[in-house]
């Protein structure tokens, strides 16, 4: 396929929103995108190429160049601080990254554990607070280690606020509001501008006209 552009989508929560977006925007996607078993997904009538990546790993993708764009959380970029421009605020997914853990509990004096998902970013947290606290990484289920004394606190996503609150926990502090981004290669983003500009304003065009709504 000419001129062929190369989308890395997130697997999972952002997928089917960011495909919603998409759609909105006038791209015509195949019925069975969203429930596809393929990583690698072609489009033709939009000379589209769809990867399907796990989320925290789009903009490894994007920065390498093997795909032109990327959507990605907000979360996902400021953990790998990948050489990619953030092109677009997408303003799904809205979430945000907090300090959790235990209720009335103090954080050790020695050695503070913190838990997480996003060890560069807990770790420059705390450092930028003057808090100096061992960072343990997880892939997931954060909130089980407070709760079973493996670390003083959690570094994690907050969306509904259910998780924290089914198992007890309560939130510290607010550390940053969190969307998707659409995200793209600088040299991409040089070569290809054409195409990169028309799918932007039609994604920006969409994303206006919810926010104009939601005014209303
Ligand atoms: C995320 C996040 C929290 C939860 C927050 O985990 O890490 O655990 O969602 O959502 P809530 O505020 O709506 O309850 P995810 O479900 O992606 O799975 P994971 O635990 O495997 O990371």
């Amino acid at each position: 396929m000419e001129d062929l552009i190369t989308i890395a989508m997130p697997k999972g929560r952002i997928f089917e929103e960011a495909a919603e977006l998409l759609r909105e925007a006038g791209f015509r996607l195949p019925p069975e995108f969203e429930d596809s078993r393929k990583l690698i997904i072609d489009v033709e009538e939009e000379r589209f190429r769809f990867i399907l990546a796990k989320p925290m790993d789009v903009p490894t993708y994007v920065e390498h160049g093997v795909a032109d764009l990327g959507i990605s959380g907000k979360d996902v970029l400021l953990e790998e601080e990948r050489d990619v421009y953030e092109l677009l605020d997408l303003k799904i997914s809205d979430c945000y990254l907090a300090v959790a853990g235990l209720p009335r509990t103090k954080m050790n004096d020695v050695a503070p554990k913190v838990a997480t998902k996003y060890p560069n970013l807990a770790a420059r947290f705390f450092r930028e607070q003057g808090e100096q606290v061992e960072i343990i990484k997880l892939n997931g289920s954060i909130e089980l280690a407070p709760l079973i004394g493996l670390s003083d606190r959690i570094v994690d996503i907050v969306s509904t606020g259910r998780t924290l609150l089914e198992n007890g926990l309560i939130e510290y502090e607010r550390i940053v509001d969190i969307t998707s981004r659409l995200i793209v290669n600088p040299v991409s983003y040089r070569m290809k501008d054409a195409r990169i500009h028309e799918l932007v304003e039609k994604l920006t065009d969409v994303i206006e006209n919810k926010l104009a709504l939601d005014r209303l």
